[in-house]
């Protein structure tokens, strides 16, 4: 794991910004792997000036989405599909058609479409790069505490604090759907890049525990400490529970002067 300590979540939205384009530059048809809640909505703006600036293009790249509710529409103002092309999808090249959310349509078998949804991302070659954001309860996706870690693409009950966490988003009389469908912790391991942001105390004590805390289903995030290429991207506010930040900093750098040097350290 690469642990990156940032000023403020402004920072961490222009560096993930950065590592994105890097790859969209490498390779124009890239298979990217997107979240969406408050973190990220940064991150979509960073890119979509990039995109207007012409240095990047997103009209060979493809998209797949960790999540989705069920049991309700993909037209549903509260849908993720909805979320992603309002933060993301409309002001950019991307074909829609070419941007894939774990969408179970009412009345299909969700373990069927969960291994439909799978195949999809193996027909394309596999994830290059996943974004994910943390839950204060340290799921990533919808894997929340005591998912299975080698879980695959299915439908997971949220939990109470996840229900609360995310309650300011629906009105008083709005269904909040109490169920998702998700990349299992095993799919998000497949990708070939890890980028995970974290921002604001909220986070500090989940990102403790994924960053420091033994490897534990009870903390889904803490998978990530079996992946060889993840870049932890924080904020001081969510990094502030951290004990060996200094370290972390120093590797960074290390990492940096290296990189200007040989380049990545991984290869698409
Ligand atoms: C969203 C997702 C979730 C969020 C997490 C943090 O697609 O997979 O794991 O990343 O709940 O949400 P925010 O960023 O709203 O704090």
């Amino acid at each position: 794991m690469e642990i990156v300590i940032l000023k403020n979540a402004d920072a961490v939205a222009k560096k993930g910004a950065q590592l994105l384009t890097e790859l969209i530059r490498q390779k124009s048809n890239a298979i990217l792997g997107l979240a969406t809640g408050r973190t990220p909505i940064a991150l979509y703006e960073q890119l979509i000036g990039i995109y207007r600036t012409g240095e990047i293009s997103f009209a060979e790249v493809s998209t797949f989405n960790l999540d989705e509710y069920l049991g309700i529409d993909e037209d549903d103002d509260q849908s993720y599909r909805a979320f992603m092309n309002a933060a993301f999808f409309d002001h950019i090249d991307i074909d829609i058609r070419n941007t894939y959310m774990p969408f179970c349509k009412e009345g299909e078998n969700p373990r069927t479409f969960g291994l439909g949804f799978e195949n999809e991302i193996l027909c394309h070659g596999g994830i290059d790069l996943q974004i994910l954001g943390i839950g204060g309860n340290g799921h990533i996706g919808f894997n929340e505490p005591a998912s299975s870690l080698k879980s695959r693409t299915r439908v997971k009950a949220l939990t109470q604090r996840t229900l609360q966490d995310n309650k300011h988003l629906f009105d008083e009389n709005e269904h909040q759907p109490r169920l998702a469908m998700t990349m299992g912790i095993a799919t998000i391991l497949d990708a070939r890049k890890i980028i995970l942001l974290a921002t604001g105390s909220g986070k500090a004590e989940a990102v403790q525990k994924m960053v420091e805390g033994p490897l534990s289903s009870m903390c889904p995030a803490s998978a990530l400490q079996l992946h060889q290429h993840v870049s932890i991207l924080l904020d001081e506010k969510a990094a502030a529970k951290l004990q060996n930040q200094e370290y972390y900093l120093w590797v960074y750098e290390q990492n940096e002067t290296l990189r200007k040097q040989f380049g990545s350290f991984y290869n698409i």
